[in-house]
C-alpha cells in the first residue's frame, strides 16, 4: 500500500504522497504542494530538499556510506582505475572488455586540442587562476564540438572528449602559467600517465612517473569522481536543465567547485597546515580559534553537510598517503600536522556534538604535494576527477523525457507599494 504524508493547513489536510528510493530512503512529493494548497516551501541551502532521483550515486551520511551505481568506495578503490570507474559512473555498470577498449581508445583518439584551442593560452596573464582558464576553456570546447547528443554512441564520444579534453587543458594551462612550451599527449600513454607527462615533460627531458604516483593519481580521480547532489553537480543539472549542451553545463560545475566551501578546500586546507607549520602557531590554539565564531575561521577539510560520520573518502586517501610517502620514502611535516589536527578535533567536544569529522579534502592534498602538483593546481584535479559525475547527471536530465527546466521559487522580503521616483526629485536621505 503507497504511504502518504498528512498536512493540515488552514483547516483542509492534504495527502502528499511518500517516495521510497531504492535504499529506503523516504522522501515527500510535494510537487502538487502549491497547485493544491497555494503554498511553497521555503528550506534556504536545500538541506532538507531532493532536487530529483538519481541513479548515480547513493550516500548515507549518518552510516559513512558512499556507492557509485551501488558498488561500495571500499571496492572501486582498491580495484578500478579513474577509467572504468568514469564508464561506471557515466553509463551505470562496469564495462566489459570491448566498452573498456573502445573508451580508452575514444580517450586517446580524442586527447589532442584543436590547434586554434592552444592560442587561447596566449590570451590569459601570466598566473591567471587555473580554475577560471579551465571553465572558460571548456567552454570553449562548445564552439568545436557537435551540440547534439542524441544516441549511445554519441554520449560516449562527447564523454571521452570531455574527460580527456579537460586533462589537456588543466595541463597546458598548468604549462602556460610557468612559461614552459605546452606538451601535447602521447598516444602510447594510459589516462593518468599521459596527464602526468602533460604537466611535467620538458622538451629536453620526458617525465617518467613513478607507477605508485600513477596508483595515487588513479585512486584520487576515481574517487571523486561523483558525490550526488553537492553545489557543483546541483549547478550542472541546473545548466543542463534549460537543455545546455554537456560542456556549458560542465563548464558551470567548474565555477561552483572553485569555491573554498566545496573544491577550493583543498587548497585550503594546505594553506592552512603551511601557515600552522610556517608561524609555530600550536595546534591546540588553532582549534581554539577555529571553535570560536568570531574568528571567522573554520577548520578546512572538516565538515560535511550530508556526512555525520567519518567521510569514507578520507579515510581512504589517509591511508593512500601513508603508502605514496612510505613508497617515495618522503616525509611531508604537512601530513603529522594534519593527524595531529584530527586527533585534537575529533576528541574536542565542539566537533564531537557537531558531529565534524575530516572530509575528502582534509587529506587529499598530501597525494597532491607527493606528486608534485602545485597548489593552485589542486582544485582543478578536482573538477578533472568529477567530470564523470557532471556528465552522469547531465545525461539523466538530457536523456528523461519528462526533465523540466529547474525554476526554484523564492519568498519574498523585500519593500512593497513603491513607485517610480523621477530622477530630479530623488534625495540621498533614505
Ligand atoms: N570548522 C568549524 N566549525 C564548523 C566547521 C568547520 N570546518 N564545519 C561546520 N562547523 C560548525 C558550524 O559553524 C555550525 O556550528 P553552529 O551549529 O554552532 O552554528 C555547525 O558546525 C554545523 O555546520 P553547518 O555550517 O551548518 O554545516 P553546513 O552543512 O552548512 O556546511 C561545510 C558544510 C562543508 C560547508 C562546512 O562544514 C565547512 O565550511 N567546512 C569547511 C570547508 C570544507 O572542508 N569544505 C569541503 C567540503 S567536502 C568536499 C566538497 O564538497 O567539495
Amino acid at each position: 500500500m503507497s504511504r502518504t504524508a498528512k498536512l493540515e493547513l488552514d483547516g483542509k489536510t492534504y495527502e502528499l504522497p511518500v517516495i521510497e528510493g531504492s535504499e529506503k530512503e523516504l522522501a515527500i512529493d510535494i510537487s502538487q504542494l502549491r497547485a493544491q494548497t497555494g503554498y511553497i516551501t521555503l528550506d534556504d541551502g536545500y538541506g532538507n530538499t531532493g532536487s530529483c532521483t538519481s541513479a548515480v550515486t547513493y550516500i548515507d551520511g549518518d552510516k559513512g556510506i558512499l556507492r557509485y551505481r551501488g558498488i561500495p568506495i571500499e571496492e572501486i578503490a582498491g580495484n578500478s582505475s579513474f577509467v572504468e570507474t568514469a564508464w561506471l559512473v557515466i553509463f551505470g555498470h562496469l564495462p566489459t572488455i570491448e566498452e573498456r577498449n573502445r573508451f580508452s581508445v575514444l580517450l586517446t583518439d580524442n586527447s589532442r586540442l584543436d590547434e586554434t584551442m592552444y592560442k587561447h593560452f596566449d590570451g590569459f596573464p601570466a598566473h591567471g587562476n587555473p580554475m577560471a582558464i579551465l571553465s572558460a576553456m571548456i567552454n570553449a570546447l562548445s564552439t568545436h564540438e557537435p551540440e547534439v547528443i542524441d544516441d549511445q554512441v554519441a554520449t560516449e564520444v562527447a564523454a571521452a572528449r570531455l574527460i580527456s579534453k579537460v586533462r589537456t587543458i588543466a595541463a597546458a594551462a598548468y604549462k602556460a602559467s610557468i612559461g614552459e612550451p605546452i606538451v601535447y599527449p602521447r598516444y602510447d600513454l594510459k589516462y593518468v600517465e599521459n596527464f602526468l607527462h602533460m604537466m611535467f615533460s620538458v622538451p629536453y627531458k620526458e617525465h617518467e612517473p613513478s607507477p605508485e604516483a600513477v596508483r595515487a593519481l588513479n585512486l584520487f580521480l576515481a574517487l571523486h569522481a561523483d558525490h550526488e547532489q553537492n553545489c557543483s553537480t546541483s549547478t550542472v543539472r541546473m545548466v543542463a536543465s534549460s537543455q545546455a549542451n554537456m560542456y556549458a553545463s560542465c563548464a558551470a560545475g567548474v565555477c561552483a567547485l572553485w569555491g573554498p566551501l566545496h573544491g577550493g578546500a583543498n587548497v585550503a586546507v594546505i594553506e592552512m597546515l603551511q601557515y600552522l607549520r610556517d608561524s609555530g602557531m600550536p595546534v591546540s590554539e588553532y582549534v581554539a580559534k577555529v571553535k570560536d565564531k568570531d574568528s571567522k575561521v573554520k577548520l578546512m577539510g572538516f565538515g560535511h553537510r550530508v556526512y555525520r560520520n567519518f567521510d569514507p573518502r578520507s579515510k581512504i586517501l589517509k591511508a593512500a598517503a601513508d603508502d605514496l610517502l612510505e613508497h617515495m620514502d618522503t616525509h611531508d611535516p604537512l601530513l603529522d600536522l594534519a593527524v595531529e589536527l584530527a586527533d585534537s578535533a575529533l576528541s574536542d567536544p565542539y566537533f564531537v556534538e557537531r558531529k565534524l569529522y575530516p572530509n575528502v579534502d582534509f587529506y587529499s592534498g598530501i597525494i597532491l604535494r607527493a606528486i608534485g602538483i602545485p597548489l593552485d593546481m589542486f582544485t582543478v584535479m578536482f573538477a578533472i576527477g568529477r567530470m564523470p559525475g557532471w556528465i552522469a547527471n547531465w545525461k539523466e536530465i538530457h536523456d528523461n523525457p519528462k526533465s523540466r527546466i529547474y525554476r526554484p521559487r523564492q519568498v519574498y522580503v523585500g519593500r512593497t507599494g513603491e513607485h517610480f521616483v523621477p530622477r530630479e526629485d530623488r534625495t540621498d536621505e533614505e
